[in-house]
This record gives structure tokens, C-alpha cells and sequence, in this order.
């Protein structure tokens, strides 16, 4: 199955398809070191940042679609808050794993747009394109990461040690899955 151009609806917040004019407020995350504090990407400047949603934008051509990174938008205000994104890998006929990844500025984390942004995807990722088992992992510090996917029955798979290097210090990185029979949404509306 192929969809290229989504629209995910839930109470809080709606994924949408990235369109040029969320320039500035994907740099609002993508550009700020302290969002991004445990990941090793992001911007410096608006230009790359560009390239970055220009990418993104460009998700929705590819035939076979492996890469999903949708605005995160506010129901009550039509702001662009945040991304949340899915990788299919491995896809065929046994579904593949879908890797989940989730970033918000600054202003809009700790209201739990995250939780309702993820749950939008599993249910997109398990109960529409049939994938297997759904994945994220986050550096060991990343608390709001953490209890967002324990939130929503992601089961913690193990530790690899001192994987990601960030500003010389080695950290450990957490692995964490759900599988297709694990899901029941309404457990998690
Ligand atoms: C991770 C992130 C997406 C979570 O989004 P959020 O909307 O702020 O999270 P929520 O409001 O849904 O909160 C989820 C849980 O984390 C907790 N939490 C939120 N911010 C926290 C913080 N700074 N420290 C510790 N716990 C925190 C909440 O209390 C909540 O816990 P609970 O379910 O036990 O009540 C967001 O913090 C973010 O964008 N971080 C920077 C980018 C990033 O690291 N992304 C993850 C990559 S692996």
C-alpha cells in the first residue's frame, strides 16, 4: 500500500504532510541545540534546515513510501509544533519494522502532543500499512522520550553500551519495540 498524502487526526494535535511555508517552525526544533541535545543532527542554520524539510517533503514521491516525517499540528491553533516520523524497514510481505521518531520545540513539550502524535503513527504504522512490530530507541537521559513510549505499551528490548558519542562523552542507547499483536489502541486513546 502507498500513501502519499496523509492526514492523521486525533484530539490534540492532526499529522500532516510538510509543506514548504513550516520552514521557520521546523527550525524552531530541528534548529535548537537543546531539542536536539540527544540526537546527532539538526541544524545550524535555517539554510540547512530547509534542506532537511525539503527531504521531507520529498518523502511522499518515493514509490515504494519507506519514510513518513509529518508535521505535528495543533487542533486549536493550526501551528506547526513539532515532527513526528516513521521509517518502514525491511517491508514485504511480513510487514517490516517501522522505526518511530518524535521532536517538538521547545514551547510545545510536556503537554503530551508527543503521546498523541506516536499513538496517531502506531495505529497508521500497525492497523494501515500492516507492519510487524514498530521501534524507537533514545539515549539514556532522554526521560520524556522514555516515559512517552512506556506510556504506550512499548516494551524496553535492552541496552547497546556507550554507542553514541556526544561532546566527547560515550552514552548508552535504549532499544525499545512493540509488536503488532501488543497493539490495542483502545487501550491508548
Ligand atoms: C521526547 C519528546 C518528543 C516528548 O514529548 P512531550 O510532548 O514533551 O512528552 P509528553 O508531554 O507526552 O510527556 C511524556 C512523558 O514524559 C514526561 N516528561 C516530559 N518532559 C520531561 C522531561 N523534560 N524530563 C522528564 N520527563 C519528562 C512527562 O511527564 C510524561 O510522563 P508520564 O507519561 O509518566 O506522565 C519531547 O520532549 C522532545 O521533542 N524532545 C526533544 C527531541 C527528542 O529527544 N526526541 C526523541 C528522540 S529519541
Amino acid at each position: 500500500m502507498r500513501v502519499s498524502e496523509m492526514i492523521l487526526k486525533g484530539k490534540a494535535v492532526t499529522l500532516r504532510e510538510h509543506s514548504p511555508e513550516d520552514l521557520h517552525a521546523v527550525h524552531e526544533w530541528h534548529g535548537d541545540r537543546k531539542v536536539m541535545v540527544f540526537l546527532s543532527w539538526g541544524a545550524e542554520t535555517l539554510e540547512e534546515s530547509s534542506l532537511y524539510l525539503a527531504d521531507c517533503i520529498r518523502d511522499r514521491k518515493k514509490d515504494p513510501r519507506d519514510k513518513y516525517r509529518l508535521a505535528i499540528v495543533g487542533n486549536e491553533t493550526g501551528r506547526v509544533m513539532g515532527s513526528a516520523t516513521l521509517h518502514w524497514r525491511g517491508r514485504g510481505a511480513n510487514g517490516g519494522d517501522g522505526r518511530l521518531g518524535c521532536f517538538l520545540a521547545r514551547d510545545y513539550q510536556g503537554r503530551g502532543y508527543a503521546r498523541e502524535a506516536t499513538r496517531l503513527l502506531m495505529e497508521f504504522g500497525i492497523d494501515t500499512l500492516g507492519m510487524h512490530r514498530l521501534s524507537a530507541t533514545c539515549l539514556a537521559g532522554n526521560e520524556a522520550s522514555e516515559r512517552t513510549l512506556k506510556s504506550l505499551g512499548f516494551v524496553y528490548e535492552g541496552t547497546m553500551r556507550r554507542h553514541s558519542c556526544r561532546d566527547g562523552v560515550w552514552i548508552d542507547r535504549h532499544f525499545y519495540s512493540v509488536l503488532s499483536h501488543e497493539w490495542n489502541p483502545s487501550e491508548f486513546s
